[in-house]
């Protein structure tokens, strides 16, 4: 269930079941001439919203902007500093560590996001261990899953996208955010893409990066993401989360 549908009375109830919650979190920012702006929000949206369909569990607002400066130079992209993005992520694990939820899973969509997020954390155990009437409850604990590189979604991408995956606006996700938005798919989905693999190299700064890939993508050949795909994709990340995520509330 969403947090956001829900009433107070409803999540003081859950409280007493659980105190665990998934945490989906992204990023606004170019994909390419093919992939929504949104993809990397929107994937772990849809697959938080899954494991919600299958075990009785909250799903927080998605936090949806994130670490994204390297992609500034495109437009519609929108990205928070590092040191914004660990207030954003320690104030709102904060604010639920207030009534009592203690365990949060990260369900990741960027690559980006992954350095400030463990940061992030570090500064939330932090408050912890120095103890410092911060609002923060002993034995407060994060995981972070990067839904991309799990390895029941790594088996299909190189099934059937071998090295055409790429590293940005891979045909895995954009083939998880068809399955979700077929409607939209249908408006942006392209046959041929010049040249038809992205070229590969390192990350820089938003300019930088524009010159390097002209289109947006990284590696990457898009062309090859469908719905079909997608469903499947959906499918073995939605499934290997929630048990990830049950075995996490178990952790001693
Ligand atoms: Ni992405």
């Amino acid at each position: 269930m969403r947090l956001q549908l829900c009433t107070w009375p409803e999540v003081a109830a859950y409280l007493k079941k659980s105190t665990g919650i998934i945490m989906p979190i992204g990023s606004t920012e170019q994909h390419g001439p093919t992939g929504f702006i949104g993809t990397d929000a929107l994937c772990p949206e849809l697959i938080a919203d899954g494991i919600a369909k299958k075990i009785d569990v909250l799903v927080a607002p998605t936090i949806s902007i994130g670490m994204a400066q390297h992609h500034l130079g495109f437009p519609g992209s929108v990205t928070l500093r590092p040191s914004t993005l660990i207030a954003v992520v320690c104030d709102v694990v904060k604010s639920l560590t207030c009534h009592g939820f203690d365990r949060f899973f990260f369900i990741n969509g960027h690559g980006g996001n992954i350095p400030t997020l463990n940061a992030a954390f570090s500064e939330i155990y932090a408050e912890t261990s120095f103890r410092d009437g911060g609002g923060n409850r002993a034995g407060v604990r994060c995981m972070l899953k990067n839904w991309w590189i799990l390895p029941s979604v790594l088996e299909i991408d190189a099934k059937e996208f071998g090295d055409a995956e790429g590293r940005h606006a891979t045909p895995g996700e954009v083939s998880l955010t068809y399955f979700g938005y077929p409607k939209d798919a249908k408006r942006v989905a392209r046959k041929k893409l010049t040249p038809k693999r992205a070229p590969d190299g390192p990350i820089y700064d938003a300019d930088d990066y524009r010159r390097r890939f002209p289109d947006g993508r990284i590696a990457s050949d898009p062309t090859l993401a469908s719905g079909k795909i997608g469903r499947r994709l959906h499918k073995a990340a939605v499934d290997e989360l929630t048990d990830a995520y049950q075995a996490f509330l178990k952790e001693k």
